[in-house]
Protein backbone atom coordinates (compact mmCIF):
# COMPACT_ATOMS: atom_id res chain seq x y z
CA UNK A 1 0.00 0.00 0.00
CA UNK A 2 0.98 3.57 -0.59
CA UNK A 3 0.69 6.73 1.57
CA UNK A 4 -0.89 6.93 4.48
CA UNK A 5 -1.45 9.64 7.28
CA UNK A 6 -0.88 8.77 11.52
CA UNK A 7 -2.61 11.87 12.51
CA UNK A 8 -2.93 12.62 16.67
CA UNK A 9 -1.93 15.12 19.36
CA UNK A 10 0.87 13.19 20.70
CA UNK A 11 1.62 15.78 23.80
CA UNK A 12 3.94 13.61 24.55
CA UNK A 13 4.67 10.68 21.71
CA UNK A 14 3.82 7.21 23.53
CA UNK A 15 5.55 3.94 23.60
CA UNK A 16 1.91 2.90 22.66
CA UNK A 17 2.12 5.56 19.34
CA UNK A 18 5.57 4.83 18.78
CA UNK A 19 4.73 1.03 18.26
CA UNK A 20 1.89 1.79 16.04
CA UNK A 21 4.23 4.01 13.69
CA UNK A 22 6.72 1.36 13.51
CA UNK A 23 4.26 -0.77 12.63
CA UNK A 24 2.77 1.14 10.13
CA UNK A 25 5.94 2.09 8.54
CA UNK A 26 6.08 -1.66 7.25
CA UNK A 27 3.09 -1.65 6.02
CA UNK A 28 2.62 1.73 4.13
CA UNK A 29 5.77 2.93 1.54
CA UNK A 30 5.33 6.17 2.97
CA UNK A 31 4.07 7.34 6.59
CA UNK A 32 2.99 11.04 7.36
CA UNK A 33 3.06 11.67 11.04
CA UNK A 34 0.84 14.51 11.72
CA UNK A 35 0.81 16.59 14.49
CA UNK A 36 -2.11 18.54 15.00
CA UNK A 37 -2.12 22.58 15.91
CA UNK A 38 -5.48 22.71 18.64
CA UNK A 39 -5.54 26.20 19.68
CA UNK A 40 -8.68 24.82 21.42
CA UNK A 41 -6.51 22.15 23.23
CA UNK A 42 -4.28 23.37 26.16
CA UNK A 43 -1.14 21.24 25.41
CA UNK A 44 1.95 20.40 27.84
CA UNK A 45 4.28 20.62 24.62
CA UNK A 46 4.22 23.65 21.94
CA UNK A 47 4.01 22.09 18.50
CA UNK A 48 7.42 22.84 17.37
CA UNK A 49 8.24 20.89 20.44
CA UNK A 50 6.09 18.06 19.79
CA UNK A 51 7.40 17.67 16.30
CA UNK A 52 10.97 17.54 16.80
CA UNK A 53 10.55 15.17 19.70
CA UNK A 54 8.74 13.16 17.05
CA UNK A 55 11.40 13.31 14.54
CA UNK A 56 14.20 12.65 16.75
CA UNK A 57 12.57 9.10 18.36
CA UNK A 58 11.49 7.98 14.42
CA UNK A 59 15.25 9.40 12.88
CA UNK A 60 15.53 5.80 11.91
CA UNK A 61 12.79 5.06 9.83
CA UNK A 62 13.18 6.23 6.42
CA UNK A 63 9.97 6.52 5.25
CA UNK A 64 8.49 8.20 8.50
CA UNK A 65 7.76 12.07 7.68
CA UNK A 66 6.65 14.35 10.46
CA UNK A 67 4.50 17.37 9.49
CA UNK A 68 2.32 19.86 11.73
CA UNK A 69 -0.92 20.71 10.74
CA UNK A 70 -3.80 22.71 11.72
CA UNK A 71 -8.02 22.06 10.36
CA UNK A 72 -9.07 19.35 8.89
CA UNK A 73 -7.04 16.18 8.65
CA UNK A 74 -8.72 15.48 5.09
CA UNK A 75 -7.11 18.65 3.79
CA UNK A 76 -3.88 18.23 4.84
CA UNK A 77 -4.11 14.53 3.23
CA UNK A 78 -5.45 15.77 0.11
CA UNK A 79 -2.53 18.07 0.26
CA UNK A 80 -0.11 15.50 0.83
CA UNK A 81 -2.33 13.19 -1.70
CA UNK A 82 -2.87 10.29 0.86
CA UNK A 83 -5.78 7.87 1.31
CA UNK A 84 -5.36 6.25 4.67
CA UNK A 85 -5.43 7.46 7.90
CA UNK A 86 -3.88 4.79 10.67
CA UNK A 87 -4.84 5.01 14.31
CA UNK A 88 -3.85 2.80 17.02
CA UNK A 89 -7.20 0.91 19.00
CA UNK A 90 -6.58 0.15 22.83
CA UNK A 91 -9.63 -0.56 24.19
CA UNK A 92 -13.40 -0.67 23.45
CA UNK A 93 -13.79 2.92 24.63
CA UNK A 94 -11.35 4.19 22.25
CA UNK A 95 -13.73 2.25 19.42
CA UNK A 96 -16.55 4.65 19.86
CA UNK A 97 -14.49 7.66 19.74
CA UNK A 98 -12.46 6.66 16.73
CA UNK A 99 -15.69 5.07 15.21
CA UNK A 100 -17.10 8.16 14.90
CA UNK A 101 -14.11 10.35 14.04
CA UNK A 102 -13.37 7.68 10.60
CA UNK A 103 -17.14 7.84 10.29
CA UNK A 104 -17.02 11.82 10.05
CA UNK A 105 -13.87 11.90 8.03
CA UNK A 106 -15.49 9.69 5.63
CA UNK A 107 -18.25 12.06 5.56
CA UNK A 108 -16.22 14.90 4.81
CA UNK A 109 -14.52 13.02 1.79
CA UNK A 110 -15.33 9.62 1.25
CA UNK A 111 -12.40 8.73 -0.62
CA UNK A 112 -10.55 8.50 2.83
CA UNK A 113 -10.27 4.95 4.82
CA UNK A 114 -9.40 4.71 8.14
CA UNK A 115 -7.14 1.62 9.62
CA UNK A 116 -6.96 0.75 12.98
CA UNK A 117 -4.12 -1.08 13.93
CA UNK A 118 -4.88 -3.51 17.39
CA UNK A 119 -2.00 -1.51 20.62
CA UNK A 120 0.36 -4.24 21.84
CA UNK A 121 -0.78 -5.74 24.84
CA UNK A 122 2.08 -4.14 26.79
CA UNK A 123 1.07 -0.96 25.20
CA UNK A 124 -2.82 -0.74 26.01
CA UNK A 125 -3.23 1.09 29.49
CA UNK A 126 -0.75 3.83 28.35
CA UNK A 127 -2.05 7.11 27.16
CA UNK A 128 -0.30 10.87 27.07
CA UNK A 129 -2.87 11.95 29.68
CA UNK A 130 -1.59 9.42 32.09
CA UNK A 131 1.90 9.38 31.34
CA UNK A 132 1.67 13.91 31.95
CA UNK A 133 0.03 12.53 35.46
CA UNK A 134 2.14 10.51 36.56
CA UNK A 135 5.53 12.74 35.40
CA UNK A 136 3.27 15.50 37.14
CA UNK A 137 3.16 13.47 40.29
CA UNK A 138 6.71 12.42 40.27
CA UNK A 139 6.32 9.17 38.91
CA UNK A 140 8.77 7.37 37.12
CA UNK A 141 7.90 7.49 33.18
CA UNK A 142 10.60 5.08 32.06
CA UNK A 143 9.00 2.06 29.58
CA UNK A 144 5.95 4.55 29.22
CA UNK A 145 7.53 6.89 26.43
CA UNK A 146 10.53 7.01 24.57
CA UNK A 147 13.66 7.32 26.60
CA UNK A 148 14.95 10.75 24.98
CA UNK A 149 11.95 12.48 26.23
CA UNK A 150 11.97 11.54 29.52
CA UNK A 151 14.15 14.29 30.06
CA UNK A 152 12.13 16.54 28.60
CA UNK A 153 8.82 15.88 30.01
CA UNK A 154 10.34 16.07 33.62
CA UNK A 155 12.23 19.84 32.94
CA UNK A 156 8.51 20.65 32.01
CA UNK A 157 7.24 19.94 35.06
CA UNK A 158 9.99 21.05 37.45
CA UNK A 159 9.26 24.77 35.17
CA UNK A 160 6.07 24.28 36.21
O1 LIG B 1 -4.34 12.21 19.62
P1 LIG B 1 -5.73 12.76 19.46
O2 LIG B 1 -5.88 14.06 20.25
O3 LIG B 1 -6.80 11.76 19.76
O4 LIG B 1 -5.87 13.13 17.89
C1 LIG B 1 -7.06 13.67 17.40
C2 LIG B 1 -6.91 14.09 15.92
C3 LIG B 1 -5.73 15.01 15.73
C4 LIG B 1 -6.71 12.85 15.08
C5 LIG B 1 -8.24 14.78 15.54
O5 LIG B 1 -8.54 15.74 16.50
C6 LIG B 1 -8.20 15.46 14.17
O6 LIG B 1 -8.18 14.79 13.16
N1 LIG B 1 -8.18 16.79 14.19
C7 LIG B 1 -8.22 17.60 12.97
C8 LIG B 1 -9.60 18.23 12.77
C9 LIG B 1 -10.51 17.34 11.94
O7 LIG B 1 -10.17 16.93 10.85
N2 LIG B 1 -11.70 17.03 12.48
C10 LIG B 1 -12.67 16.22 11.78
C11 LIG B 1 -12.62 14.75 12.18
S1 LIG B 1 -13.51 14.50 13.69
Amino acid sequence: MKKAICPGSFDPITNGHLDIIERASKVFNELIVGVVVNPAKKCLFSVDERVAQIKNVVKDLPNVRVEKFSGLLVNLMNKEDARVIVKGLRSVSDFEYEFQMAAMNNKLDPSKETVFMMTKTEYCYISSTSVKQVAMLGGSIKGLVPEEIIPEIIRKFNSK
